[in-house]
């Protein structure tokens, strides 16, 4: 049955990206948005425990009664949670415990799955692989930010560079003008927010095949992007002066040049390699000062099956609303997306933290304009 050889695939790699870890690893957290591992390996077993087996499996019975409050992330349908800025403050459950967790809801599962004849719930069960394969790229992002503000740098894994590739495509992509089907056509798995298709006016325009790379970043930063506020959004410089941000995430300046944190260790900066962790802000100020734009998620949609993606989640130009048609799922499912279209922008493409088997051209990631600890990068329009 195709089910169970995806979900033990998919839960399988969440312990493989585990194995470099030392036991210390999994239960640090530093900042609110940033989980530890050992939160991100349990919420992802309650998901399917706490809406798949309780509501479904009646032979089920709950691997520990407080283990709900623990790992419910943020779903007001399923109950009080810990404050997330305390995942990273409990020594218990124990990193053994928490994998026995794990198993015991991995043996329910794979026990429960060939009964299924529901195909809501067959969905079910496939969202939660989806959503699992989401806090497998958050497992990175955020164990990247834990090691990264260690003053050892260490590596999570020294042939997990990640962020070393070039642009392996030049010139332009040409968007024709007129009304054309935005949003996922149904075949396959998508997310609620990629629904409903509808139709939106393109103009006519040209989008670059390439992605902003450190270079043309470092340009950037040596003709004093950072202070000059003529290029920034007015939220963009405060937010640069608030926090003295003169550089993207992990970068650094020392007397041999600019280097910065990588999940294989500390590096020189490859001039090469495609820009990574910039901020909304930092994409806008680069945009202005080269004269262009960043495309809005319909142009990047449109042009997708023409341009080489998938190395950097895109800031595009468009906040994250509600597609014409969009509605939520009734029960906690609803609240996986719905509640978080306001004051956000949507991001395009993929990164190279992304699982295998988690990306299309319909996919709307979504962060605050601040935020930057995901593998984010930037394409322009063509000027
Ligand atoms: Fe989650």
């Amino acid at each position: 049955m195709a089910l169970i050889e995806d979900y033990q695939r998919v839960r399988k790699y969440s312990e493989t990206l585990c194995a470099p870890l030392k036991v210390e690893d999994y239960v640090v957290q530093i900042v609110e948005f940033a989980s530890p591992p050992k939160w991100h390996l349990g919420h992802t077993s309650w998901f399917f425990e706490e809406f798949v087996l309780k509501q479904h499996d009646d032979n089920y019975q709950p691997f520990h009664e407080q283990y709900g409050y623990l790992f419910n992330s943020y779903y007001n349908h399923a109950g009080d949670r810990i404050l997330r800025a305390n995942r990273g403050n409990l020594s218990r459950p124990t990193v053994e415990e928490v994998y026995a967790y794990r198993h015991y809801v991995d043996q329910a599962m794979l026990a429960f799955i060939p009964s299924i004849r529901d195909e809501g719930l067959h969905n079910l069960i496939v969202l939660g692989l989806n959503h699992e394969q989401q806090h497998q790229e958050l497992f990175l992002t955020d164990l990247k930010y834990v090691l990264g503000h260690n003053p050892l740098l260490p590596a999570y894994d020294t042939a997990r560079h990640l962020v070393d590739g070039g642009n392996t495509t030049e010139g332009t992509v040409a968007i024709e003008e007129g009304v054309q089907a935005i949003g996922h056509d149904g075949t396959g798995f998508a997310y609620d927010n990629e629904y409903t298709r509808h139709k939106v006016y393109i103009n006519a325009g040209s989008i670059n095949n390439y992605l902003v790379t450190n270079r043309d970043y470092l340009e950037f930063i040596e003709d004093g992007g950072y202070q000059n506020f003529s290029l920034w959004l007015e939220e963009g410089w405060k937010w640069v002066n608030n926090h003295n941000i003169n550089a993207p995430l992990y970068w650094r300046e020392t007397e041999e040049g600019w280097r910065y944190y990588t999940l294989a260790g500390d590096k020189p900066v490859n001039p090469d390699a495609l820009l990574c962790h910039i901020s909304f802000y930092e994409a806008c100020a680069f945009a202005e000062w080269n004269g262009a734009r960043l495309p809005t998620e319909f142009e990047w949609e449109v042009s997708a099956d023409n341009l080489d993606w998938g190395q950097r989640w895109e800031w595009t130009a468009s906040a994250y609303l509600p597609y014409p048609g969009y509605s939520k799922q009734p029960g906690a499912v609803g609240e996986y997306n719905g509640k978080f279209m306001s004051h956000q922008m949507v991001l395009r493409g993929a990164s190279v933290a992304t699982s295998p088997e988690h990306s299309r051209k319909t996919y709307r990631n979504f962060f605050y304009p601040h935020e930057r600890w995901q593998f984010t990068g930037l394409r322009l329009m063509a000027c």
